[in-house]
């Protein structure tokens, strides 16, 4: 994970590098650093913490540099400390560097620079010795690279850096292998950033940097090497929609994004049901196994739709989480249809199941929320997402915008083999349009009020509510520090219903008709051990039956995913809210995690 970022320009870079920063924190935010030029010599500031102490810190200090690079840390190697946050330097103060991803081979490449010492424990200031050990007082610009060209070759892993030399005040060099790195062109200045989305507004073009690829950027030029040849890549225009990361009316970014979900899925289903389908129909067509892989979040929302799928389609779906899926060596071939479910398209483990499933030879399909990530360029088929920007680090609207995808899906493969589906793109629109959900967020306070000191709960449900019992399980553990596990209802009398006494809170979900006298039972084994049960459900006749009931709106059985996760992501967040927590920053945890 980590964010850098990195600018030189017209204007001076502090400022610049702020900004930047504070877009890429949901990379990581338990540490950060700046480093610039002043009177030719590297100066470095860093802070523990979140952007704002390093802001505070920057705010000692009058920085007129017009180039700096800056870094945003999610630990990997070391603890969150002064010593371990970026920048890190050479040991001759001569090289500065900032990094994202990881390193592989950094203990072996340590133990061949005996004679250095190490400030940190991070893999990166391996990197910085390793290269000034290389450069070996080279100065000229052509050793640079060379060096740059040297040092990718004898990495192993996935890392970005951005790097400073003492003695070139004008130019931020930089190397690109597996981590993400845009470079961004503007009039007057050149950047690089982990996320186009923290480019400067100012940018005009973006470059893609392709793994290999190494270089510099200077004020007015830049220039991009891979294999020692200079190379040239394409220019796009910059389009990120850097407004929309703004938090507007609401008290923190998840609020507004588990506002948004509606319009998510409303979105993601209007801009499919106009897109040319031909090449995904034929894959589904020529699909004799399909396999879905994700993680967290995403996982959830295949599991949903392997659930629906398997229904209404009688087609058999092998699923797994993408850090399981290749060691199985599950068996993939050309017939196969793999679809990888990935918010930020980054995801490390999925990228590497996705890797793993091209090299049998299968067809690949992205669900992803980012047009430009990673995860595009393996797949042969990409179903975006239009979630627009999520910033909170707990997944929420993008979830929602995942099942609206996966849904379009499943009618896409109802139409291929002929199979009457129970639901219509049509009735996940008029969701939204037709305004058909509630949300009692009074209710909803009020229940996290009861449940906001407890140190475990419990989730349960059955059939696809069990997949949405797991998906608010995560939600409300993420944000709450609260021990959540969730269970499938039936499951829980062989062993679980231990765990159950007067003191548990067992939050339920049942909006399953057919499971419903069931589930019904399982609540009855609960509460007969004296938990007290808050139910989310679309059956009021159920609401005298349980401590405390959250009405939900009825729909077509397999739509009900959609009416009844927001409500579940509003818990968590009203449960986060009253322990004065912030959800937007979850502990250890960071929006895109680039690490296997
Ligand atoms: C939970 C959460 C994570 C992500 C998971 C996959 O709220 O955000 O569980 O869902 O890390 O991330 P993506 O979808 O970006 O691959």
């Amino acid at each position: 994970m980590c964010g850098i970022t990195a600018y030189v320009g017209n204007e001076p870079a502090a400022n610049k590098i702020l900004a930047s920063l504070k877009k890429l924190e949901y990379r990581g935010y338990d540490s950060a650093g700046i480093a610039f030029f002043e009177n030719e010599k590297i100066e470095i500031i860093k802070a523990v913490g979140t952007i704002s102490e390093l802001e505070k810190k920057m705010q000692q200090k009058r920085i007129s540099s017009n180039l700096a690079i800056g870094h945003t840390r999610w630990a990997t190697h070391g603890k969150a400390s002064l010593e371990n946050a970026h920048p890190h330097s050479s040991q001759d103060k001569k090289v500065c560097v900032i990094h994202n991803g990881i390193i592989e081979n950094y203990q072996t490449i340590k133990n061949e620079l005996k004679e250095f010492h190490f400030a940190s424990q991070t893999d990166t200031e391996v990197f910085a010795n390793y290269f000034s050990k290389n450069l070996n007082g080279g100065y000229l610009l052509e050793d640079v690279l060379r060096t740059l060209g040297k040092t990718i070759t004898k990495m192993k892993g996935s890392f970005s850096f951005a790097i400073m030399i003492e003695g070139f005040e004008d130019k931020i060099f930089f190397i690109k292998e597996k981590s993400p790195l845009v470079l961004g062109v503007g009039n007057g200045f050149h950047m690089l950033s982990s996320d186009e989305m923290a480019l400067d507004e100012k940018t005009e073009q973006v470059v893609y940097l392709s793994d290999g690829d190494y270089g510099f950027i200077s004020k007015n030029s830049y220039c991009i090497l891979s294999n020692g040849k200079i190379v040239k890549r394409r220019k796009l225009p910059f389009t990120a929609q850097v407004q929309s990361v703004h938090m507007g009316k609401f008290t923190s970014f998840m609020e507004k994004e588990i506002e948004e979900g509606s319009f998510a899925c409303f979105n993601t289903m209007l801009t499919l049901l106009n897109q040319n389908l031909q090449k995904l129909e034929e894959a589904i067509k020529n699909s004799q196994k399909v396999f879905v892989v994700g993680c967290g979040t995403a996982l959830h929302a295949g599991e949903v739709f392997k659930y629906v799928l398997e229904k209404e389609c009688k087609t058999d779906v092998f699923l797994d989480y993408a850090s399981e899926f290749r060691y199985k060596k599950p068996n993939i071939d050309k017939n196969s249809l793999c679809i990888f479910i990935s918010q930020s398209g980054e995801t490390a483990d999925t990228l590497a199941s996705a890797s793993y499933a091209k090299g049998k030879g299968a067809t690949l399909v992205a669900v992803t929320n980012v047009k430009t990530s990673r995860i595009t360029k393996i797949c042969n088929i990409v179903v975006l997402t239009r979630a627009g920007v999520e910033v909170s680090v707990a997944s929420t609207k993008a979830y929602m915008a995942q099942l609206s995808a996966l849904y379009f899906l499943i009618t896409i493969f109802g139409k291929v083999k002929n199979e009457k589906i129970s639901f219509s793109p049509t009735d996940i629109l008029e969701i939204y349009n037709q305004k058909k959900e509630i949300i009692d967020a009074e209710k909803i306070t009020l229940v996290a009020n009861h449940i906001k000191n407890e140190k475990s709960l419990f989730f349960v449900g059955r059939g696809l509510d069990y997949f949405l019992a797991k998906e608010g399980a995560l939600k409300l553990k993420e944000i709450t520090y609260i021990h959540c596990e969730a269970f499938a209802g039936g499951e829980m009398k062989h062993g679980s219903l231990s765990l159950i006494d007067d003191e548990s809170f067992v939050v339920c979900v049942l909006t399953q008709k057919n499971l419903l006298d069931k589930m019904m039972s399982n609540i009855i084994e609960m509460q007969s051990r004296g938990a007290k049960v808050i139910l989310f459900s679309p059956f009021s006749e159920l609401q005298n039956k349980v401590f405390c009931f959250v009405p939900l709106k009825k729909l077509k059985s397999h739509l009900m995913p959609f009416v009844a996760m927001r409500p579940l992501q509003m818990l968590a967040l009203k449960c986060c809210e009253q322990k004065s927590l912030n959800p937007d920053m979850p502990r250890n945890l960071a929006k895109s995690v680039t690490v296997e």
